[in-house]
């Protein structure tokens, strides 16, 4: 199976961005060129990288490695409805990626998605993209470990799902307070599960921490 590190910038207060539609590259302004570099190390060392539909809508990603020498690992976005805005980053700049889309997909969006060359669609899923199925469909390509790197909506989904084998936090010196800024999980309920922490460190002037399953 696909092994999957979550790798995400969480402020002090436990935000994803600064506000409720902030995106969250204004974090990078807190950020480092050091911290920003052992970031892009991460992604050239994983297979595949993930974000949700809503983080393409809100942070127009690029989602290669830049900040570092290395190949950008395949984009991976599950939009469960098809709707990504045709003039975003990963519609146009030609890097290969796969969306992963359910069978409520309306043949409007797939269209949009279908007329660019390098993105291909996958159908996993009634309503919803199941991210099982869609784990499986990777590990039959090949794919072996993946980032995924939010927001709320995908981290709280992989968790619920048991798909997550790291937790990687990069702990933003800031107070976002904003109480309608996204949180870490998005609030639905799940089971409790307790985590090792096995690596903590500063890089660049940002505490990172690192965390496994306590039974792994
Ligand atoms: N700080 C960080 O490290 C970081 C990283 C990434 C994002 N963010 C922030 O997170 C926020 C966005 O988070 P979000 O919670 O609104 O959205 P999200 O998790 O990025 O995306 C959720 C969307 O993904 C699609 N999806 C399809 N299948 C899914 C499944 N099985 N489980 C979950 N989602 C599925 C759905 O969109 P459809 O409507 O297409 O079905 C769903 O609404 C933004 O503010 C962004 O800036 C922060």
């Amino acid at each position: 199976m696909v092994e999957i590190t979550t790798l995400s910038e969480l402020t002090i207060d436990g935000k994803l961005s600064l506000g409720r539609s902030a995106s969250s590259k204004d974090l990078f302004l807190y950020s480092t060129d050091e911290l920003k570099a052992w970031f892009h190390t991460q992604r050239a060392a994983n297979d595949a990288i993930m974000v949700g539909a809503n983080t393409v809508r809100v942070d127009d990603p690029e989602l290669t490695v830049r900040h570092v020498q290395g190949r950008n690992p395949l984009r991976v976005i599950p939009s469960s409805d098809g709707r990504l805005p045709p003039d975003c980053t990963l519609m146009n700049d030609g890097v290969p990626t796969l969306v992963a889309v359910s069978e409520r997909a309306t043949p409007e969006a797939l269209a949009i998605l279908e007329s660019r060359d390098h993105i291909e669609v996958v159908v996993c899923g009634r309503d919803q993209v199941d991210l099982q199925a869609l784990m499986a469909l990777l590990d039959a390509r090949g794919i072996r470990t993946m980032i995924a790197e939010g927001g709320s909506e995908l981290l709280s989904s992989l968790f619920k799902a048991d798909l997550v084998s790291r937790i990687i936090i990069k702990h933003i010196p800031v107070i976002a307070g904003a109480p309608d800024a996204p949180t870490y999980l998005n609030g639905t309920s799940m089971s409790l599960s307790r985590w090792r922490l096995e690596d903590w460190f500063i890089k660049g002037g940002i505490g990172v921490s690192v965390y496994r399953p306590l039974d792994a």
